[in-house]
């Protein structure tokens, strides 16, 4: 468990990089000296039906060509709502260094092949319950999970468990990044980088 810093030091213009996918990896990577897992969760925030907003806990799983990833089912409820209104929120919350994350950009599917690089490199138990969850679907029983998994399971005997057509990852491509620094006395440092045609811009917000 990582340890709370008590007077966190503030945070200006001058200490960003210019482009924040830079200052991101750089957030993360204090975060993971403090002693943070290196499976970053994040919240996800997604439109549904209506403009009804709905979010979720899901892993950070690196960036790929200058989009935050992560995985999951693109029949769940979330990949519905991404196939209908492919735009998302997330948030991160850095605890021992009182400091949030927050993005917004549109977001597209990862090609199929790096979706299936990373479903080979996943423990095999993941694989399986990735292979018969039908996410976000309504189940009766969890016994029928448990039988659907127990027949994967030996269906797959030594052999490789292919990766699911509906499995795998998207990248959230930022338009839009919020550095927030904890202060003492809740004036809190909020940067926000925007991006406006191929340059990004910064500003200070109000805490
Ligand atoms: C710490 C944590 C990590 C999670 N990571 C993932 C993930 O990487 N991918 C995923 O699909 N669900 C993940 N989940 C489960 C999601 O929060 C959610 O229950 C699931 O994706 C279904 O969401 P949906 O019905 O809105 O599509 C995680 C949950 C927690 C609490």
């Amino acid at each position: 468990m990582s340890q709370r810093l008590a007077d966190p030091p503030p945070l200006n213009v001058s200490d960003l990089t210019a482009d924040p996918l830079v200052q991101f990896e750089r957030w993360l990577q204090d975060a993971h000296q403090t002693g943070a897992p290196v499976d970053t969760p994040m919240t996800l925030a997604t439109i549904g039906g209506g403009g009804l907003p709905s979010a979720r806990i899901v892993l950070y799983k690196g960036l790929y060509q200058g989009g935050l990833t992560f995985y999951t089912n693109y029949e769940s409820r979330k990949g519905a709502e991404l196939e209908r209104n492919p735009r998302a929120a997330l948030v991160f919350w850095l605890e021992a260094l009182a400091r949030q994350i927050r993005v917004e950009g549109n977001v597209e599917k990862l090609p199929a092949a790096v979706s299936q690089r990373y479903f080979s490199s996943r423990p095999r138990n993941s694989q399986l319950s990735a292979y018969i969850s039908r996410q976000s679907r309504v189940v009766d029983t969890r016994a029928e999970l448990q039988a659907r998994m127990e027949e994967a399971t030996e269906r797959f005997t030594g052999k490789p468990v292919p990766c699911p057509a509906d499995w795998g990852g998207y990248r959230v491509v930022p338009a839009m990044f919020e550095f927030w620094q904890g202060r003492p006395g809740r004036l809190h440092d909020r940067l926000v980088y925007r991006r406006k045609a191929d340059a990004w811009t910064i500003e200070r917000l109000e805490p």
